[in-house]
């Protein structure tokens, strides 16, 4: 399908994003949906990922963080904060290793500058590692995030793998082909 008919599809169907659709399909392959789940969703805003766990499973309690604000939806316990700063907040503090699954389309704000860009991608990205590692339930926790293909995708594969059981990558079909970003799923924290 053209990138523009995910977008397309996505408003028909009442998402804010069309980034729903590539979640939905590595939730789908990977067989992630489970009844009353508890979800942590970083990077939220403006909300189609969260919007969409809530209309997967209506039992599931997702918490949202983003340094933007972001429109309530139903469900959705959101905080604006900075992920860096995650155990700062009470509400999802309290839930340190109980979540069934962490999400995260996090993206920086580029420079420009490649280099530079890499290693603000790979910084966020182990923040994210390490808060999916410290609030996941061990027993069956789950962790999806959004990165990018380049020089430093090896190195942050081999972190995820020192960090979970079962790693794997997708390239889900609603990701535009062009695009350099690429899905890394872990299962079972270690
Ligand atoms: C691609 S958007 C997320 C889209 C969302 N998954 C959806 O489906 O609507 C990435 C988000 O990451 C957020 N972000 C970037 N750096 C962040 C940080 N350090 N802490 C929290 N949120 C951050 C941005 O503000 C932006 O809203």
């Amino acid at each position: 399908m053209h990138a523009d008919s995910w977008a397309l599809k996505a408003k028909k169907l009442g998402f804010r994003s069309r980034a729903v659709f590539k979640l939905e399909e590595i939730l789908t392959k990977t067989k992630t949906v489970k009844k009353n789940s508890l979800v942590l969703d970083i990077g939220s805003a403006p909300g189609g990922w969260s919007e969409l766990i809530k209309a997967l499973i209506p039992s599931s309690k997702v918490y949202a963080i983003d340094l933007l604000p972001m429109n309530p939806i139903k469900g959705v316990m959101f905080f604006q904060e900075d992920i860096a700063n995650i155990d700062e907040i009470e509400k999802i503090f309290l839930l340190k290793s109980k979540f069934d699954l962490v999400i995260s389309d996090l993206a920086p704000n580029l420079t420009g500058i490649r280099a530079v860009d890499e290693e603000n991608i790979f910084e966020l990205n182990i923040t994210t590692l390490k808060t999916a590692v410290n609030y996941l339930s061990k027993s069956n926790g789950a962790f999806i995030i959004k990165t990018f293909q380049n020089s430093l995708l090896k190195k942050l594969r081999t972190e995820m793998e020192k960090s979970f059981h079962l790693v794997q990558t997708y390239k889900p079909a609603a990701s535009k082909s062009k695009s350099a970003e690429i899905y890394l799923y872990g299962e079972r924290p270690l």
